[in-house]
């Protein structure tokens, strides 16, 4: 592998940057691909959805995520869109490889998609390294490494950039995140990773590629399972009449534990938790092992939406049937339209099977796929959601669940019993307002007036 003998300029032009072929379109390959444009260098990005190309080269961006409307409207003189993976290739320094691995009926990664980039390859003889930012098992790189190899690219490098982005703030995590992690074999290769991030805030981690691999995996199931053992000691402290908030408060200023990532809820959603604690789960059962920590995390996330409802039916008098529930978010977090396993799911989907009227509000997110009839009862605002409503559950902490004007949306509802899965309000102001106001790991208060 030879280094292209030009550095990163991020005035652009013929002169600037390298030139990178971002495969996949989708909330990571767009943030790398915006991202790496801002920083100088000249992107393609290429996916197979031509709905999604289209209108990327019309000026418009396909998913909601902060900032990067700007950022590609800014940078689209260094920025491309194709469908065509011969085109994205030519003349590329470097190929990123962003596609998604979902979950297979087994709960290993899919990694059909990252087969075809690589099946695109063939004689990309100017290239210089294959980066896979997808998540993937370990041992995935050595077999990509073996790929290439195969098809006659021995001198292309090979090396894993894991990304930690979170959705809704991927592109501030991207050019400031707290490490980029580079597994390589070769020194060249990881040199040539660090220079087309010249310009992010943060420091660099290189390591071989099989514990690059593992450190996405074991990241996110470390997050997961902050969570679910939050979540558990909320469900302590309901029994016994302790507040999980102030509980967490004090436990999160021990700076060997930190106040992240410990709020407790109705669950952890979205494209990557789920999915990813079920291929880190399914690699350690394929190598003989079982996982049982991260079992448990995920036992404990399947059931915190499925008590949420049941708390709810017994507050109820033990049936939904004949009621109606407004249901307060459906996208998997607040700053996002993404609705991939989020919680509202099973919420939504319970409800409906034990005979309630749902009614559902949410300000960005896109139609559930699971439950396609959720969209028939979206509502144009919180209250309206709840208007004649016998209960109100919220599932996502979106911001403008705070600037409701509760005391109407009391009167407006046939009942006022408000679950709060976010702990998002606070229960004495709640029940000084007339509700029933139940949440997590937090003592239900009763209408005071
Ligand atoms: C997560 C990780 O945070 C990123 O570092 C990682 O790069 C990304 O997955 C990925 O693998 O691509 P993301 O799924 O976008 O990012 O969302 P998070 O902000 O981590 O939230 C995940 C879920 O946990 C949400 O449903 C959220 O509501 C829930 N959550 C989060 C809690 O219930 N409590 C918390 O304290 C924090």
């Amino acid at each position: 592998m030879s280094l292209p003998g030009f550095r990163p300029n991020s005035s652009g032009g013929d002169a600037g940057g390298y030139r990178i072929a971002v495969f996949g379109a989708g909330y990571i390959g767009l943030v790398t691909g915006a991202c790496f444009a801002k920083l100088g260098h000249q992107v393609v990005i290429r996916d197979i959805q031509e709905e999604r190309i289209d209108t990327l080269r019309s000026g418009g961006v396909p998913i909601h995520e902060e900032g990067l409307a700007e950022l590609i409207a800014e940078n689209a003189d260094r920025l491309t869109f194709t469908l065509d993976a011969a085109e994205a290739v030519r003349g590329a320094h470097v190929v990123y490889v962003c596609v998604d691995t979902p979950s297979t009926a087994a709960g290993d990664a899919d990694l059909s998609r990252i087969w075809q980039v690589i099946d695109s390859l063939r004689g990309a003889d100017q290239l210089a390294a294959v980066v896979v930012k997808s998540t993937v098992p370990v041992g995935t790189g050595e077999q990509v490494r073996a790929a290439l190899d195969r098809a006659g690219l021995q001198h292309v490098g090979y090396a894993s950039n894991p990304e930690f982005t979170a959705e809704g703030r991927a592109v501030h995590d991207f050019l400031h995140p707290d490490r980029v992690v580079i597994g390589s074999a070769d020194p060249e290769t990881a040199k040539l990773v660090t220079l087309l991030h010249e310009g992010v805030e943060g420091p660099e981690i290189v390591m071989d590629v099989a514990s690059a691999e593992m450190v996405k995996l074991a990241a996110n199931a470390l997050l997961a399972a902050k969570i679910s053992f939050t979540n558990e000691i909320a469900t302590v402290c309901e029994t016994n009449g302790a507040d999980v908030e102030q509980v967490v408060r004090a436990v999160g200023l021990d700076h060997r534990l930190g106040p992240h990532f410990m709020k407790a809820g109705v669950g952890w959603g979205g494209s990557c938790f789920p999915k990813d604690s079920r291929a880190l789960q399914a690699m350690a059962n394929n190598g003989g092992y079982a996982f049982q920590m991260l079992r448990a995390v995920v036992d404990v996330n399947d059931l915190q939406p499925r008590r949420a409802i049941q708390r709810l039916k017994d507050e109820l008098g033990g049936a939904f049937h004949d009621l109606t529930v407004a249901v307060l978010g459906i996208a998997f977090k607040a700053g996002t339209d993404d609705v991939r396993e989020a919680p509202s799911t099973i919420i939504a989907s319970r409800l409906v099977a034990e005979g309630a009227t749902v009614r559902c509000w949410d300000p960005l997110a896109r139609p559930l796929k699971t439950a396609p009839w959720l969209s028939a009862t979206r509502c144009a605002s919180p209250v309206e959601a709840m208007t004649g409503a016998d209960a109100a559950i919220i599932v996502t902490e979106w911001p403008e669940l705070l600037e409701v004007d509760w005391a109407g949306a009391a009167s407006a509802m046939a009942r006022p019993l408000l679950f709060d899965g976010r702990n998002l309000l606070d229960p004495e102001q709640m029940g000084s307002l007339g509700f029933t106001y139940m949440s997590v790991g937090r003592t239900t208060v009763r209408a005071s007036r």
